[in-house]
């Protein structure tokens, strides 16, 4: 295990325990609705959001225990995003973290009742956190604004409507691939900022977005060129169902080679910020080079 391995796992650790703790106060029923959402929530995942939200915090000397509940809002938007672009009438994926789809295993309608159930919660663990004062509701608008209708709700709308258009236009493209993605990652990175009183807003903003366009990247690749068994979701799908695509607009090789030059943009930003960056650089490299 590299330090990078070990500190990626001491973050997602640290996430886990403010997962739990959400979980086991979890009041609601019917019962199904309940083990519809902690299904998905619980099957784990990269956790990429919280441990970057969580690295950033630490970069920025704020707190930990001040982001912990906007980590577990922005989870639980990113977990019911996964719920909902899996449903039949969206991507129609059967697999998700390695395991059957919320649908396959709990029916449609009540994964889109999870999907809801969760960003609804979000939504209430985001209001309760504006009790704290005015960097509090900001950072809970900025992450409303990313998940809403200017951010992932925006991107997953030109992911449908973009399928099988078989023209070659990269503004379609960055358009899907920053909201439908780099907006819930600048949600993650942009939190600890606002929540600090702004410190390094704009760089963070910026690298988040960058990240976010690497992060969509590697996917795209990922679907062509990762397996199952690393992904633990269905592999050849954006091909099979005529998905706007990276690949499909500049082909394998020149994709990576996009890849690359966001992953060089990306550390030269972190490059230009005072405190212990290489975690977050790491993470970048991880990105880039992920299988999983
Ligand atoms: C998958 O996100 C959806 C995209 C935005 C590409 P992740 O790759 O972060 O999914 P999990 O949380 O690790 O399952
Ligand atoms: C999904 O993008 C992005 C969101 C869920 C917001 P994809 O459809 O490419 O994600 P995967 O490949 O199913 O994880
Ligand atoms: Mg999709
Ligand atoms: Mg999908
Ligand atoms: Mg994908």
């Amino acid at each position: 295990m590299t330090d990078f391995d070990i500190k990626y796992a001491e973050y997602q650790k640290i996430f886990d325990e403010y997962l739990s703790n959400f979980c086991d106060k979890l009041v609601c029923e019917p019962q199904i609705l309940k083990e519809s959402l902690i299904y998905s929530l619980k099957l784990g995942g990269k956790r990429v959001r919280p441990v970057l939200m969580l690295a950033i915090a630490d970069l920025l000397g704020i707190d930990r225990t001040s982001i912990s509940n906007f980590a577990v809002a922005l989870e639980l938007i990113h977990t019911y995003s996964l719920i909902h672009d899996d449903l039949p009438e969206m991507d129609n994926d059967d697999f998700r973290r390695g395991k059957p789809s919320n649908h396959k295993v709990f029916g449609v309608g009540n994964a889109v009742l999870a999907g809801d159930g969760l960003l609804n919660t979000a939504y209430s663990i985001l209001f309760n956190e504006c009790f704290n004062g005015n960097e509090y509701i900001s950072a809970s608008k900025y992450i409303c604004d990313c998940a809403g209708i200017s951010g992932m709700i925006a991107g997953q709308s030109a992911d449908l409507l973009h399928e099988n258009d078989t023209t070659v236009d990269e503004k379609i493209l960055d358009f899907i691939h920053l909201n439908k993605t780099a907006k819930l990652i600048m949600a993650a990175c942009v939190t600890p900022s606002i929540l600090c009183g702004g410190k390094y807003y704009s760089e963070i903003k910026t690298f988040a977005r960058d990240l976010g366009f690497l992060f969509q990247l590697t996917d795209d690749i990922l679907d062509v060129e990762g397996s199952f068994e690393n992904l633990g979701k269905s592999v050849g799908k954006d091909g099979a169902e005529g998905k706007y695509t990276a690949v499909r607009l500049y082909g394998l090789s020149d994709c990576k080679l996009r890849a690359d030059l966001f992953c060089d943009r990306c550390i030269k930003m972190l490059e230009g910020l005072d405190g212990d960056t290489q975690f977050l650089k790491d993470t970048v490299y991880f990105v880039r080079q992920r299988i999983n």
